[in-house]
């Protein structure tokens, strides 16, 4: 598969056209930033981590009947996905309480909910990714009806295949950040990435941070967190 064109530059990937029209290749960077933009730095090795870790996840989910954009790995950070246009809405669910939650609701961080919390946030860095209801997207055509109840259906079967298998991993899924897409055919397959840099991750027996909040919150080790999730997942 030739990498053509680059279609795209995010914070932290790179997507490229290839020479089948179907398909996009992906590549992930080192780069990190946080609070939309405003924090920049580097993450050694972060690239392949993220990429490889997304490979074990896309994998893992595809097996349970979740579609996703993932077709397969390329190179150490670089995967091939089917080619969707990104809906331009985060879709977060919460297990225990972190980030920016916390602060909203006045909650001190790692009280576990009874019931996991869904959030949608609108995808943009100008308004710093404002969270909306189900009204705000449907007035502002983000999504349809149809499409905000297979996005949240998706999410939380997401939520309960990842969290027990990391569980099985001495891992807790604190929270997490998806991204879903639209083939050419109108299917909504799950996209984009899901990382260190896109979830929470406790160890289950130190409550120690393994996920980017070691870098937004500037607490150190944060290559290391990187590896040791990856090394749990069996792709180091
Ligand atoms: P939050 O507590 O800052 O709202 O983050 C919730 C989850 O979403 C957390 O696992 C980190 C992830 N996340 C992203 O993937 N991208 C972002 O831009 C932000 C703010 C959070
Ligand atoms: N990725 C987001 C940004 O740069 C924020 C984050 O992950 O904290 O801005």
């Amino acid at each position: 598969m030739d990498k053509l064109e680059q279609v795209y530059e995010g914070k932290a990937k790179k997507v490229f056209k290839t020479d089948d029209p179907h398909y996009y290749i992906i590549e992930y960077k080192d780069e990190a930033t946080a609070f939309d933009g405003k924090k920049k730095g580097i993450i050694q090795g972060k690239g392949t981590i993220n990429n490889k870790v997304s490979a074990v996840f896309f994998e893992l989910l595809e097996q349970k009947g979740i579609p996703t954009h993932f077709i397969k790995l390329l190179s150490p950070n670089e995967m091939l996905v089917k080619k969707v246009d990104i809906i331009p809405l985060e879709v977060i669910v919460r297990n225990y309480s972190a980030g920016s939650v916390s602060k909203r609701l006045g909650l001190e961080e790692g009280i576990k909910f009874d019931t996991p919390i869904l959030e949608f946030s609108y995808k943009s860095d100008e308004l710093g990714d404002p969270m909306v209801n189900d009204y705000h997207i449907l007035a502002l055509h983000l999504a349809t009806k149809d499409e905000i109840s297979t996005l949240t259906q998706q999410a939380f079967k997401i939520n309960d295949i990842l969290s027990s298998y990391l569980w099985e991993k001495n891992i807790i899924l604190v929270d997490f950040k998806l991204e879903f897409g639209k083939t050419p055919e109108g299917d909504i397959v799950l996209a984009d990435e899901i990382s260190p840099d896109t979830c929470r991750f406790w160890d289950r027996t130190t409550m120690e941070k393994l996920d980017k909040d070691r870098f937004r919150r500037d607490m150190g080790n944060v290559e290391e967190a990187y590896i040791e999730v990856a090394r749990r997942l069996g792709c180091l």
